[in-house]
This record gives C-alpha cells, sequence and structure tokens, in this order.
C-alpha cells in the first residue's frame, strides 16, 4: 500500500504526488506554510489526505509556537488554520480536520502548552489511523456491489493516494478481490491532471489488479457496447440531500450510467459527508489556473496562447443519479443520508444489502 503522508522526525512527509508516475519522491515539510502549498499545489491531494495533512500541518505549526498558556496559544494557532482553509475549497475534509483539532485542544484545556505540543502531533497520527480504518470498512460494506466478471469504471483517484491508505472507491475493489472475485476496472484517465492516468493506473497496476485506461469521452461509447457494469468513485463533498462534489467529469459519468442502466456508486468516509449544506448548489467549486489545461505537465503548450479558460476542478452530480453512498457505517440511498444526523435513527435499517 501505498504511504501518501506520514509524521517523520517531526516533520510532514508526503508522496509528491505532481510528479508520479514519472519520479517517486517525497517532500518534507518542515512547517504548515510548505504543508499549506503542498495542497495547493496538489503534492497532496484527494479529500481524506488533505483533511490528514491538516491535521498533521497545524500539529507541525504548534511546534513553533510560543505561548504561557492555552489561550495564547489557541489565539497563535487561529492563522493557521486560516492558511490551511485558504488552499482548496471544496472538499470538505480541511474544515472537518479543523473543527476535529479546536474540540480537541478546547477538551484538553487544562493541559500545559508542551504536552498540548504533544497531543496534536498524536492526534494527527490518530487521524491518519483512523481513515485507514474508516476506508477497510468502506471496502466491507462496498465489496458486495461488485461481482465476478464484472467491469468497475473509476473516475479521478480515490485510491491509497488520495487518502491515508486503502483509498475510498478503490477499498470495495480491494475487499471484493480478497473476497476471490475477479473483475478489472476502467480508469477514466481524468483531464486536465491526468489523476486517474497517472495516479489511479498505477495504484492499480501496483496492487495487481487489472486496469485499463480510457480518455474520458470515451466511457460513453464503452458503457453503450455493455462493457462497464457498475462505476464507483469518491466524493470532496457530500451534502445533506445526496448531492456528490467530485473531480470535475463526475456528474457526465453519473448521467451517462443513468442513460444506460449502469449503478453509480459514491464512496464517501463520513469525514467527506458535509450535514450543514443543504443541496449541492451550495457547495464552492475551485477554479484552478488556466495553465492545467493550456499546457501539459506545465511545460508543453497545447492551446493558443491568450485562449479563454475555464477550469473548474469539481461538479456537483444531483442525488438522483446516485445508486448509493457507500460509507463506513453502511450503503446507503442518498436520500437517506440526512436521517443518519438523526439522533436515535436505526443505522441497521436504512443500509442497502444486496
Ligand atoms: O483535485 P483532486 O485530485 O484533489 O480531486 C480528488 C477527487 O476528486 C477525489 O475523487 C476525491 O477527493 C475523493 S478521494 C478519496
Amino acid at each position: 500500500m501505498v504511504r501518501t503522508i506520514e509524521w517523520v522526525d517531526g516533520k510532514v512527509r508526503m508522496l509528491d504526488q505532481s510528479r508520479l508516475p514519472v519520479d517517486v519522491a517525497y517532500i518534507d515539510c518542515s512547517d504548515y506554510l510548505k504543508v499549506a502549498e503542498g495542497i495547493q499545489k496538489l503534492w497532496i491531494r484527494g479529500a481524506p489526505a488533505i483533511g490528514i495533512a491538516t491535521a498533521m500541518g497545524i500539529a507541525l505549526a504548534a511546534q513553533d509556537i510560543a505561548a504561557a498558556g492555552y489561550d495564547e496559544f489557541t489565539k497563535k494557532i487561529e492563522p493557521v488554520y486560516a492558511a490551511l482553509l485558504a488552499t482548496r475549497p471544496t472538499a470538505v475534509n480541511i474544515r472537518w480536520a479543523v473543527d476535529r483539532v479546536r474540540r480537541f485542544l478546547a477538551q484538553h484545556r487544562e493541559e500545559g502548552v508542551p504536552r498540548l505540543k504533544q497531543m496534536l502531533v498524536e492526534e494527527g497520527q490518530r487521524v491518519l489511523d483512523e481513515d485507514i480504518r474508516i476506508n477497510r470498512a468502506i471496502g466491507e460494506w462496498g465489496a458486495q456491489f461488485i461481482r465476478d466478471g464484472d467491469t468497475v469504471l473509476t473516475h479521478c483517484n480515490a485510491g491509497s493516494l488520495a487518502t491515508g491508505g486503502y483509498g475510498t472507491a478503490t477499498a470495495p475493489m480491494l475487499v471484493a478481490r480478497e473476497q476471490g472475485r475477479r473483475f478489472s476496472v476502467i480508469a477514466d484517465e481524468t483531464r486536465p491532471v491526468l489523476q486517474g492516468a497517472r495516479l489511479t493506473a498505477w495504484e492499480l497496476m501496483q496492487e495487481g489488479i487489472p486496469v485499463t485506461l480510457i480518455t474520458d469521452n470515451t466511457a460513453g461509447a464503452l458503457m453503450k457496447r455493455g462493457e462497464i457494469n457498475l462505476a464507483i468513485v469518491g466524493t470532496d463533498r457530500t451534502v445533506l440531500n445526496g448531492d456528490v462534489a467530485n473531480k470535475i467529469g463526475t456528474y457526465t459519468v453519473a448521467v451517462l450510467c443513468r442513460e444506460h442502466g449502469i449503478p453509480f456508486y459514491v464512496a464517501a468516509p463520513m469525514s467527506s459527508i458535509d450535514f450543514s449544506i443543504p443541496t449541492g448548489d451550495q457547495i464552492p467549486i475551485e477554479e484552478r489556473p488556466a495553465e492545467e489545461v493550456t499546457h501539459v505537465f506545465g511545460t508543453c503548450r497545447i492551446a493558443p496562447e491568450g485562449v479563454k479558460v475555464r477550469n473548474l476542478a469539481f461538479d456537483v452530480t444531483p442525488a438522483r443519479y446516485v445508486t448509493a453512498i457507500i460509507t463506513e457505517k453502511g450503503a446507503f440511498r442518498p436520500d437517506d443520508l440526512k436521517r443518519l444526523s438523526e439522533p436515535g435513527v436505526n443505522i441497521d435499517a436504512l443500509r442497502i444489502r444486496l
């Protein structure tokens, strides 16, 4: 399993995903601004992974804070939260991690500052370890949807690289394989940054799962030929009514799936579900630099100089296109998502089982 991020010798070590698959290189971040830069420049990317980077980035910043007590310490940490929150707007996991650290500090306000610093490092590690366990649980609930002989379409990268390990969309694949089923995967290349080609294809090949790479505009043709049985994707933010924000092009895949009667599944850790937003219309959508579209690998121009570009990094798939949302608590119909946050709800009654 590929290690995306680790705390090593007082630094945050991240695999530089912008260089994959050509180079497997790591970057050691010794301050939180470097972590923020890594999130912005996609050295680390994928919603859960940037949540982990946020928790570890805060722990890193905390080590350099000189403060006499809790109030001064938490005041001085505020700009760190702000810098990390400003990096990428769509994935809710950054805010989730900031909120988690805030709550954690509030629960331990009686501790001295040196102890709090150490505890934040441990909390960052806990976020990473929990993420791996959560993804494994997503795999266990989601594996039922992959039958022997199936071909699974996926978009972008929601694999190990996008998480602490195991991946979200890839977890059901890994568990289905453990359960002895044979299947193959089709990876959309995922323009413009090519997470499907560079990352998902690379990762699945390392895992020994048969994978075929296609251009994004090939998916419809293969569905029409009956060559795709189901789609599983990740999410950056899924909201109360079951609308799903994910990598640009996901909406197209979902609509194509509906047209061809193909189930469309979303693997979503609870950390990617934002119960505070009623519908997908309120999700902030990141727009990234034009160069990602006009150039390949930042150096080779493929469009005329000065051309106008729109580079939306994410889109929103309405809940009506989603067959099920697979979380660590089970797989649910998108309409039932809001009930998960209700106190005393019988979760088992809401779970989908095939
Ligand atoms: O821009 P990216 O590469 O961070 O986009 C990633 C995705 O869209 C993933 O599908 C999503 O974050 C889920 S990762 C488990």
